[in-house]
């Protein structure tokens, strides 16, 4: 009687320590089973600087076109109106729009900025990273784009940047000779940009398509758009002119701001 008694008393705890652990468990196995796109973690935590704006970086939560900070019709000196509003509410407003789709299904990779997506574009999900790559480029690089423009721009660089540019290149001159022939000189589309590099020195490169410098680690101080959705209503296929131009709309109090020392940079 005691033996049958000590069999049901052991069958009985065992089905309870069962049932506790098939309830622990199934939490897990829902998690899993509804998160069909996990997304991977960060191969590596790459420092990055904010390089939206001076002091601050793009946020990816969700991503959103920023307004014009003039008029379409105000940088009439190099750019028209009508090439103006194309570029801004329909090109790059489709950047920002296609950036949101990629990363809807994705909200771990919403938290981070645009500039920390792009610096670490193999913790991307291989199914969305060309998109990252091409729409988060295209909206960091047009945000930064639109800053460097003003009605009351043009003339002589002035601050600590003129200096700089003459010390690197000569002459701003020199410098404009050896930007417009690097922008003239990118086949297809793309960008043209003068960067910090990890040596903290000034330097002309250019990027494909909506590549910005970060991914290789440079910091872009200014760019141009090469791309003929930038210039081809006014200018057709004339790139070189559109770049002669572009100089009479550069504003150097913004790109003063941007031109942060590798010093600076490091701090943040
Ligand atoms: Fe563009």
């Amino acid at each position: 009687m005691i033996r049958v008694w000590r069999e049901r008393i052991v069958f009985f705890l065992t089905t309870i320590l069962l049932t506790i652990l098939v309830i622990s468990y199934e939490p897990v196995l829902i998690a899993e089973a509804q998160s069909s796109t996990p997304t991977p973690t960060p191969t590596a935590a790459r420092s990055f600087p904010p390089v939206a704006y001076p002091n601050r970086s793009l946020s990816a939560s969700p991503a959103q076109l920023p307004p014009l900070p003039y008029a379409y019709g105000a940088l009439g000196k190099a750019i028209d109106a009508e090439t103006m509003k194309l570029h801004h509410d329909a090109h790059h407003a489709s950047y920002v729009n296609n950036l949101n789709d990629a990363l809807k299904q994705y909200p771990d990779l919403q938290k981070r900025s645009v500039e920390a997506l792009l610096v670490d574009l193999n913790s991307v999900p291989e199914n969305i990273r060309a998109k990252v790559r091409n729409n988060g480029g295209g909206h960091l690089n047009h945000t930064i784009f639109w800053q460097l423009m003003s009605p009351e721009g043009g003339g002589q660089p002035s601050g600590a940047i003129a200096q700089e540019i003459n010390q690197t290149f000569g002459s701003f001159d020199a410098f404009k000779k050896q930007f417009n022939a690097a922008g003239a000189a990118r086949f297809g589309s793309g960008w043209v940009w003068l960067v910090r590099n990890p040596q903290n020195q000034l330097q002309i490169v250019t990027t494909a398509n909506q590549d910005n410098p970060i991914t290789d680690g440079l910091y872009p101080i200014m760019g141009n758009d090469l791309w003929e959705h930038a210039y081809y209503l006014k200018y057709r296929n004339r790139r070189a002119e559109y770049l002669n131009n572009w100089w009479n709309v550069v504003n150097w109090p913004q790109i003063n701001r941007r031109n942060l020392s590798l010093g600076t940079l490091r701090e943040r």
